[in-house]
């Protein structure tokens, strides 16, 4: 494969609202980020993926667009977007626009034309249809709980959102709609942006008639729209209009993807995208019955999602790398152990992911192990999702209120969406004013300013992986091969080029585990490339708790 520029680059994704408030607003904004870029060009980062800062009433936190053109003034203006895209370029970071384009606001300004009447030329912009026996058109229901379909008194007719009520899907059979989007993925590029982010992009396509879903409980529906019958057909085209004028990179969030599919998205001659997002790692510990349960992960499991990802995409796509973003809780307090063994842990998590074949993505807070914050009452959370969750299984479903909140309070959303923390000052340093959203009580402890004074923090840890993925190519081409597959505590692969053998090993537990296990590396160990614990010289002593090392073996 030739070489991409984005390729042994790390990203790092911005949660711009709870980033950094240079105003004193509460708000997290665009300043703050272009403040903060010595601070991310220090840890080594190549890629900025910003999540929306575009006009937006914020039911969704910015996944719910008004305005594609225009800046929320939450975040700050287009000059400053202009002054961030040209500081980034400087410090040789490329930055990703998050492109939310399988549903808009239903503030902006298309949809209030759409609902207005029948014959609008908007109309069809959206998915109408007409009542069913006097109910909703079909039964699928919404991500975010409920049906997925809303009733509109002024012209009789139900709109589709698959995620809340004021996230209206788009309708992408219409041409019309297709091109407006290219047109403005034209706008974002032709202003300095290095390419996008694409949000739910395995969605845009819905099967024509929108039959009824087969399941009766859970995401109904999901069949007839992910990855649907024209995604790729759409994807083609618009790599064909948009993508392929520029040198840019393209990630797309594909809920319900499979490795089938994400080499059709993403495979070299398809002409598609460079990479996708998937799900399979983080669907393990979920309850299959519940979206909020939780199950214990067998490691073998894990390992082997990873594996299959690794060697099925090899030479024929790429893959991408992360352990959490804005959706999900924080990598240490699930994964990992964030009491005790926090830094070990949080190293032991990125020695592995950072050491595959693919492009890693860390989300802010992750350098500094950040943990998972702490939600008394339902009022304490903000997410859209959890309170309309909260409404249908509580408040009209009778259920027990304080094992929901249990669940809630691990797998929240909102986890990862607490105020960055910077110094241990009051606030964190993350704003002079009144933050937007409660920060978590550990900040005195867990901050950047705290990191950036000890050599052996996360901070310098992640630094010194991402200075190898620079200066190693075995990192970024080497072929990946599992060992040790059924051990229940550590994992184990190689890295090969036709020269070199690495080997990575990290245990996942909190037990200590007898060097014999990897004993028959022993003889061959050359070099330790990396190790989170100091003491690690060879393969004679036993891996202590959440250990994690890299180490060249021939
Ligand atoms: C994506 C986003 C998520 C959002 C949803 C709807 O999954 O990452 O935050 O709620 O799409 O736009
Ligand atoms: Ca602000």
């Amino acid at each position: 494969m030739e070489k991409q520029w984005w390729q042994n680059r790390t990203a790092y994704q911005i949660y711009p609202k709870s980033f950094l408030d240079t105003n004193g607003d509460g708000i997290g904004d665009i300043p703050g980020i272009i403040e903060k870029l010595d601070y991310l060009k220090d840890l080594g980062i190549g890629i900025l993926w910003i999540s929306p800062v575009y006009v937006s009433p914020c039911a969704d936190q910015g996944y719910d667009i008004a305005d594609y053109y225009g800046i929320d003034p939450k975040f700050g203006t287009m000059e400053d977007m202009d002054r961030l895209l040209a500081e980034a370029k400087k410090r040789d970071i490329a930055v990703l626009m998050d492109l939310v384009v399988n549903h808009t606001s239903d503030e902006h300004r298309w949809f209030a034309e759409s609902r207005s009447s029948k014959d609008n030329p908007y109309r069809d912009y959206y998915i109408w249809r007409d009542p069913k026996d006097g109910k909703e058109p079909n039964n699928w229901t919404s991500y975010f709980s409920g049906p997925a379909w809303q009733y509109d008194e002024k012209t009789g007719q139900y709109y589709l959102h698959l995620f809340s009520k004021k996230q209206p899907d788009l309708n992408w059979e219409n041409e019309t709609v297709r091109r407006e989007v290219y047109d403005m993925m034209k706008f974002w590029l032709g202003i300095g942006c290095d390419g996008f982010r694409m949000d739910v992009a395995s969605l845009y396509s819905k099967t024509p008639g929108l039959p009824d879903g087969k399941g009766t409980t859970g995401l109904i529906g999901h069949e007839y729209y992910q990855n649907g019958p024209r995604i790729h057909e759409f994807l083609r085209e618009m790599n064909r209009e948009v993508l392929s004028h520029y040198d840019i990179m393209t990630v797309g969030e594909m809920s319900g993807v499979t490795i089938d599919e994400a080499i059709k998205y993403a495979g070299k001659k398809r002409r598609e995208l460079n990479m996708v997002f998937q799900f399979d790692q983080d669907a393990l510990d979920h309850d299959p019955d519940d979206k909020w349960g939780r199950r214990a992960v067998p490691l073998p499991e894990l390992k082997k999602v990873f594996s299959d990802w690794q060697i099925r995409l090899e030479g024929k796509a790429w893959n991408s790398l992360y352990w959490t973003n804005h959706d999900q809780p924080r990598t240490v307090s699930r994964w990992g152990n964030d009491g005790r063994y926090r830094k070990e842990s949080q190293k032991m998590l990125y020695t592995m992911l950072m050491t595959l074949q693919g492009t890693p993505y860390i989300y802010q807070g992750e350098e500094i192990g950040m943990t998972n914050s702490v939600f008394d009452g339902i009022e304490d959370f903000d997410d859209v999702e959890i309170h309309n969750c909260w409404k249908e299984r509580v408040v009209e479903g009778h259920e027990d209120p304080e094992a929901l909140l249990k669940a809630m309070r691990f797998r929240a959303r909102d986890n990862a969406r607490t105020p960055m923390q910077w110094d241990d000052s009051e606030n964190a340093g993350f704003t002079t004013g009144k933050p937007w959203f409660a920060l978590s009580d550990r900040y005195r402890e867990i901050n950047v300013k705290e990191a950036l004074a000890d050599k052996d923090s996360i901070f310098y840890y992640y630094k010194k992986l991402i200075e190898m993925r620079h200066q190693e190519p075995l990192l970024t081409e080497g072929s990946y091969e599992l060992i040790l597959a059924e051990e229940e505590h550590i994992f184990a692969y190689l890295r090969k080029t036709a020269d070199e053998c690495w080997l990575v090993a990290a245990n996942l537990s909190e037990e200590t585990i007898p060097a014999e296990i990897l004993k028959s590396y022993a003889k061959g160990v050359q070099e330790v490339k990396i190790a989170n614990y100091a003491e690690r010289k060879d393969l004679t002593e036993a891996l202590r708790p959440y250990e994690a090392f890299m180490m060249k073996i021939q």
